[in-house]
C-alpha cells in the first residue's frame, strides 16, 4: 500500500528508543526525511544509524537524509532551534518520555509540576511551533503518544491517569480548529509495550512489592486479552497509517492500541 508521504519531512521527539524510534524507521522505508532528537548522544547516533538503514533496505542510496538533535523536550529553547532547524515538517510525531509511577500519597507536588512540563507544556508547545507552518502550506499530519491512561487509570500510574487525558483534549482542540486546513491531528494510546518504559515500570513494581519480573509480566498479561505485550512496531504502524496521505479524514481521534486491555465499550 502506497501511503503517499513519499519526500515528506517528519519531526519526531524522544526517538532514540522505543516508539518514536520504531515510528522512524517506518517513515524512514516509507521515503520521508527523518528528524529526531531524544537528550541522550549517544542512543541518538545509535538510533539514526538504524533509521538510515531501514530507509536503506527499501531506496539504497537514494534513501532520504536522517538528521539530529541533543535535544530535552521540556527546554523551551532548544526545542524551537531543533524545529528551525529541521525546516518545514509535514508529519509530526509528539512524543515523550512518560511520567515516574506513583500512587497518590507518595507523590510530591514538584513531580506534577514536572510532569505538566514533560507531558502537556511540550506537546503544546510543539504544536504552537509546527502546526500553524501546516496550515499555511495547507497539509500536516500530527500524531500524540498518550497511553490506555486516557481511558482507564492505571493502577500506580497517577500522573500519567490525570495529566494524560489533558493531551486528548488538546488533540481535539487542534483537530477542529485546523480540520479545514489540511491539517489531521490524533493521539495514539498505547496498552503495554516491550519498550524501556516498561522496563522501568517493572524495576518500579519489584522495588514496591519485592515481586518477579515473572510475577509482573503474569499479572499484565492475565489482563490482556491477547496475553502478550505489544511490539513497537506495532505501535509504529499505527502511527505511521494516521500519518498517511488516506488518512486525510480521520481527526480528532485517540486510537488505542492495547490488546485489548480497555474494557469500555468506546
Ligand atoms: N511502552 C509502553 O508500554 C507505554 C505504554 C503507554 C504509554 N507509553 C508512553 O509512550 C511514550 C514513549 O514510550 P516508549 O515506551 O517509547 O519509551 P522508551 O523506550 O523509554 O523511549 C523513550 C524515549 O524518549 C526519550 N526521552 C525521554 N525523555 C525525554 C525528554 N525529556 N526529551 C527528549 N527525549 C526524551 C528517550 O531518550 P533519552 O532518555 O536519551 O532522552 C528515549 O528515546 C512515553 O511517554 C511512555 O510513557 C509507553
Amino acid at each position: 500500500m502506497d501511503l503517499g508521504i513519499k519526500g515528506k519531512s517528519a519531526l519526531i521527539t524522544a526517538a532514540s528508543r522505543g516508539f518514536g524510534l520504531a515510528t522512524a524507521r517506518q517513515l524512514a522505508r516509507e521515503g520521508v526525511r527523518v528528524s529526531l532528537c531524544a537528550r541522550g548522544q549517544t542512543d541518538l547516533e545509535q538510533a539514526a544509524t538504524e533509521v538510515q538503514a531501514a530507509g536503506r533496505e527499501v531506496w539504497g542510496e537514494a534513501a532520504a537524509p536522517v538528521t539530529t538533535a541533543a535535544v530535552d523536550v521540556t527546554d523551551a529553547q532548544a526545542v524551537a532551534d531543533f524545529v528551525a532547524q529541521t525546516g518545514p515538517v509535514d508529519l509530526l510525531l509528539v512524543n515523550a518520555g512518560g511520567p515516574p509511577a506513583g500512587g497518590f500519597t507518595e507523590l510530591a507536588e514538584q513531580q506534577w509540576r514536572d510532569a505538566y512540563t514533560l507531558t502537556i507544556e511540550s506537546a503544546v508547545r510543539l504544536c504552537r511551533l509546527v502546526v500553524p507552518g501546516m496550515a499555511e502550506r495547507g497539509w500536516g499530519r500530527v500524531v500524540m503518544i498518550t497511553s490506555v491512561s486516557v481511558k482507564q487509570p492505571v493502577d500506580n500510574l497517577l500522573l500519567s491517569s490525570v495529566l494524560r487525558p489533558a493531551v486528548q483534549g488538546l488533540v481535539r482542540s487542534l483537530a477542529v480548529q485546523y480540520a479545514a486546513s489540511g491539517v489531521t491531528v490524533n493521539a495514539v494510546a498505547p496498552g503495554f509495550h516491550t519498550t524501556s518504559a516498561v522496563e522501568r515500570l517493572i524495576a518500579k513494581k519489584i522495588e514496591q512489592t519485592g515481586c518477579t519480573v515473572q510475577d509482573v509480566l503474569d499479572g499484565w498479561t492475565a489482563e490482556i486479552p491477547m496475553g502478550r505485550l505489544g511490539r513497537p512496531e506495532e505501535l509504529a504502524a499505527v502511527v505511521t497509517f494516521l500519518m498517511s496521505e488516506g488518512a486525510g479524514y480521520l481527526t480528532g481521534q485517540g486510537i488505542v492500541s492495547d490488546g485489548g486491555w480497555v474494557k469500555g465499550t468506546f
